[in-house]
This record gives structure tokens, sequence and C-alpha cells, in this order.
């Protein structure tokens, strides 16, 4: 054939595949969820293979190593507390001496080059499972309070910066709360502390594995009154504009692969640095394929999160990250 535009010839090797590669994928791109408890041991959480229920002292003495064995640089705790400690009010939330808050100040004590990030909503402390306050409806139905549950949004994320939180993300959908949250850090005079919000959080059926790790699943209805409709793209960018405007330092689209056209689109229309959540149930998705030996665990999850640096993310977490980390290190 006579051919001059042969578009394999920059695929020929892998030196040449090297130098045309147009994403990459690097450690200090990730962030590693992790999950704190009350118990004094560790114990593996079933849904999400591979990861724990740490206690204080063990996720301070993981941090370390994460940071100085693998190069992981960012971890985001989410806190897991007894029935006992449930609230309508999800009150345990701002508790100086909650679980979240004893295991930033133990991390920052034992690994201070980590940065902690911290998941603020009320679903965990919430009797009610949802991420705000709550008002029964005569009809047997629920509402969830706006107003009144950025207020006691405001008290956990000042909670989590005295107890020395690098990043605070607000994962609970509510309207407002980016800028309640933003003026009270700095009233208090925490500006320094960065905010990561949830932007285009949708109502996901991926989250399941996340919820059964925590027992926090909604007790009474969904999550779709705040949380966004999957068929939505152009309210994302809504989202986005009020949060840059409230000012979010960095904004996030959750769930990753199902909404990479989202994640697209506010890069685009956003100036400011853009994270997704491979969550819980896309994890497991590869975790479980891979277990039946239908899928290679390795490839499925380099390719995932290809795919989201590919859209625009600037920076992904993912329970993969201790496994991506040592993949890289050892040239993947
Ligand atoms: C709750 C919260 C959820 C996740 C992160 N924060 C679950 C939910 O909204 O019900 C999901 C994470 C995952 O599935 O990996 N505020």
């Amino acid at each position: 054939m006579k051919l001059t535009k042969r578009p394999r010839r920059n695929r020929k090797s892998e030196g040449l595949r090297g130098l045309v590669r147009e994403t990459s994928l690097s450690v200090e791109q990730l962030i590693y969820p992790m999950f704190v408890w009350e118990g004094n041991e560790e114990q593996e959480i079933e849904s999400l293979p591979g990861n724990k229920r740490w206690s204080v002292e063990g996720i301070a003495k993981e941090s370390r190593r994460l940071y100085s064995e693998l190069g992981i640089r960012c971890i985001d705790l989410f806190g897991i507390v007894g029935d006992e400690k449930k609230n309508a009010d999800g009150r345990e939330a701002w508790n100086d001496e909650g679980v979240v808050q004893r295991a930033i100040r133990a991390i920052k004590r034992e690994e201070p080059r980590m940065m902690v990030m911290t998941d603020v909503a009320l679903d965990p402390y919430s009797t009610y499972g949802q991420d705000g306050i709550v008002r029964e409806l005569e009809d047997g139905g629920i509402e969830v309070l706006n107003d009144e549950t950025v207020e006691a949004l405001v008290k956990q994320a000042l909670s989590h910066a005295r107890a020395g939180a690098d990043i605070i993300s607000p994962s609970d959908m509510m309207d407002g709360r980016i800028g309640a949250i933003r003026a009270a850090l700095d009233a208090a005079g925490w500006e320094q502390v960065s905010l990561l919000s949830y932007t285009a959080k949708y109502a996901s059926s991926l989250y399941g594995p996340f919820r059964g790790a925590l027992g926090s699943a909604p007790k009474k209805g969904d999550k779709k009154s705040y949380q966004m409709d999957p068929a939505n793209r152009r309210e994302a960018v809504r989202e986005a504009l009020l949060d840059e405007e409230e000012g979010a330092d960095m904004l996030m689209v959750k769930p990753a692969t199902y909404y990479l056209d989202v994640i697209a689109e506010l890069k685009e229309k956003t100036h400011l640095p853009i994270a997704a959540y491979h969550v819980s149930g896309e994890y497991l998705m590869i975790q479980a394929a891979a277990a039946s030996g239908w899928l290679d665990a390795k490839q499925a999850t380099l390719e995932a999160l290809l795919s989201i640096r590919r859209a625009g993310a600037d920076m992904i977490l993912t329970y993969a990250a201790p496994q991506v980390a040592q993949w890289l290190m050892e040239g993947c």
C-alpha cells in the first residue's frame, strides 16, 4: 500500500510508545482512603479486600510505612463508631476526642509529612445513616435539612482542623457548605487548611461496599435529595462554579469511571485542580473479577486509573493506592 501516514509507526517499540505517551500515573497523584475505628486491633474489611479497620495506633504506624516505603503522601480518613455513639444529629462528628480526631493527632505525631485529609459528613455518626440532620415527616418519610446540617458540618470541620487536618473534604452535598466552612476556618485562624469539595457526588449504586465497611447504609430513605442524579452533567458545572466561588481549593467528581465525561467537563469549565474518587464499588468490581480469574487485577486497575487521569483528573482517591504504589515502583 502507498501510505505516507502510518500511525502505527508511533507504536513500534516501547521506547517510541514512551515518547508519545500523553498521560502518566504517579504515586504523588494518589490519595489513599483509610478507615479508623475504636477497636484496639486491625480487622480486615470483607467488602474491601486488602483494606482494614485500623486502630488509632495502628493507622499512625501504617501511615509511616506508607509514606516511607511506598511514597504515599496523602491519606483520607473515615471514622467508624459503634451504634452507642450514633445520634440523630451526629454530634460525635465534632467530638475533639473522637476516633478521627485522635487518629489525626497520632498520625501527625508518627509521620508529620503525611498529608491528612478528612471526610466531613454526618453519616458515620447518624442513627439514620444520612449525611445530614434529619426531620421526620408526618407521612413517615424524612427530610434532610440543609442549613441545620451546614452548621453541624462547620463544627465537624473546625474539630478536624484543631486536631491537625491538612485538607478537609466535605462529602455531604449540602448547599452553601463550602462557603460556610471556609468562613469559619478563616475566622478561627485556619486559613491554611485546604478544602477539597465533593462537588459532583452522584447518588450511585457503587457505594455499597463502603457503607458495608462503616455500617452506615441509610436506615430510612435514600440520598437522592442531595446527591446528584446520574443522568446530569450540566448540573455538575453549576455545582463546580458555586464551589469555586465559595472558596474551594480543589473539586471532586465521584464515582470516577462512569463519570469520565464529568471529569473532563469540570477540567475545562473551572480553574481548580480536579480530584476523582475511584469508589468502593469500582474497586470491588475489579477485585471480584480478578478473584475469580476473569480479569488481571493489576492491568485492570492501572487501566481504570489511567483513564481517570486521561479524562483530566489531577489526583485520584483509590483503595488500591498501596498496590499501585508498589507496581509503579517496580516499573509496572
Ligand atoms: C459518605 C461517603 C460515602 C462515600 C464517601 N463518603 C458514601 C455515601 O455517600 O453513602 C463513598 C465512598 C466509596 O464508596 O468508596 N459521606
